[in-house]
């Protein structure tokens, strides 16, 4: 059987959209199978028919196009009712049977639901008996060329588990998936966190000082109260924000806050500007439009949207979606590089991030 089980975490109450795009991406990529989701779980398991299909499949895609799935890994069937006295030598057992390399790290993961976060306590106590365990059998090991996999044992309860790899180059960096940041006290509300998010998500680390630099300027449409706009002047930039609703009197006060009283769908930025943020509460094919405007005329470098989700078929409507920001950009001769993600800070929604090539 070997590694033919694809385990992704998602968003608890998103298992049929994430089933929708990986069934999707891994029929284009030739490698078939079936998906089993339980929902509210916060993970979905797709099953390949091929015996090393999960990892093979993970070759072939790229985390990061992945729009629902906050982790994956490569696992073999789960392990059921292992024994609450010595799990340690089921996960071994399980490793040598299934041919398991030399990992390079091990992570002990619950999914994200109240009902498997009571776990963390349980996960905390046990990783250093199994690191220890692990590296006695030679199954993880402190060498830099091991570094690349990591090894993930994913408790369901804490008798039953999903053992599997991850690519470190091609996964997330954090554990469970989930980037946890500090809600910044002076930030005007709680979704500047998506923003930040998004930054940490989209601008690769050694990129960030060029691309989020001081005294860049940015346009924030639908800004108020300010949470979005708060992160932009916090990187020391220029911000228009244009909203009818009030902004925070501080962020007026720092003097990097021009706020116009105007429509984010007609508004035009007076010259080209770094950045354009956009939180609008709309329709994702209104938003998507909006996007592509402003790609297609130059109005700024690189943009960062949200994409409301409330209806029932979110996987179709995010593909549409992105395909309109394409289609109209492709239109006017314009090459657009898009990425999508359901960010831990997001809810019923996705961030995108858009820049022309
Ligand atoms: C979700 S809130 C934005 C929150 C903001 N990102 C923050 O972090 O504080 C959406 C905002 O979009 C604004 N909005 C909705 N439609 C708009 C439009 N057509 N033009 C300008 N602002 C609009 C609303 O007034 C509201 O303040």
């Amino acid at each position: 059987m070997s590694r033919n089980h694809l385990l992704l975490y998602c968003r608890p109450g998103f298992e049929s959209d994430m089933a929708g795009e990986i069934q999707d991406k891994a029929a284009v990529a030739g490698i078939y199978g079936y998906v089993k989701t339980k929902k509210d779980s916060g993970y979905v398991v797709y099953i390949t028919q091929e015996p090393d299909g999960a990892w093979k499949l993970m070759g072939n895609l790229r985390f990061d196009d992945l729009v629902f799935a906050r982790q994956w890994c490569a696992a073999v069937p789960m392990l059921e009712n292992i024994s609450q006295t010595d799990r340690v030598s089921a996960i071994l057992e399980a490793l040598n049977e299934h041919d398991f390399p030399c990992c390079g790290d091990v992570v002990l993961e619950t999914a994200d639901t109240n009902e498997a976060k009571e776990l963390s306590g349980f996960c905390k106590k046990f990783v250093n008996p199994l690191r220890q365990s692990l590296r006695k059998a030679d199954k993880l090991t402190s060498k830099p060329n091991e570094k690349i996999s990591r090894l993930h044992c994913f408790f369901l309860d804490s008798t039953n588990v999903y053992v599997g790899i991850t690519d470190t180059r091609n996964s997330s960096p954090w554990s469970g998936g989930i980037l946890r940041l500090k809600f910044p006290k002076a930030a005007p509300s709680r979704s500047t966190l998506k923003l930040e998010e998004a930054f940490h998500t989209f601008i690769p680390a050694d990129d960030r000082d060029t691309r989020l630099a001081p005294g860049m300027k940015s346009v924030d449409l639908g800004a108020a109260p300010g949470g979005w706009t708060w992160q932009l002047v916090n990187r020391s930039m220029m911000v228009i924000a244009v909203d009818n609703g009030p902004m925070q009197q501080e962020l007026l006060d720092t003097a990097q806050v021009d706020h116009r009283e105007e429509d984010a769908f007609t508004f035009q930025p007076p010259k080209q500007v770094d950045w354009m943020v956009c939180d609008i509460v709309d329709k994702p094919s209104r938003s998507a439009e909006l996007m592509a405007r402003w790609l297609v005329n130059g109005w700024c470098r690189e943009t960062i949207f949200n994409l409301k989700l409330p209806m029932k078929q979110r996987w179709q409507a995010v593909q549409s979606a992105l395909q309109m920001v394409e289609d109209i950009c492709a239109g006017q001769g314009v090459q657009v590089e898009l990425r999508c993600k359901q960010l831990f800070h997001d809810r019923e929604e996705v961030t995108v991030h858009g820049i022309s090539v």
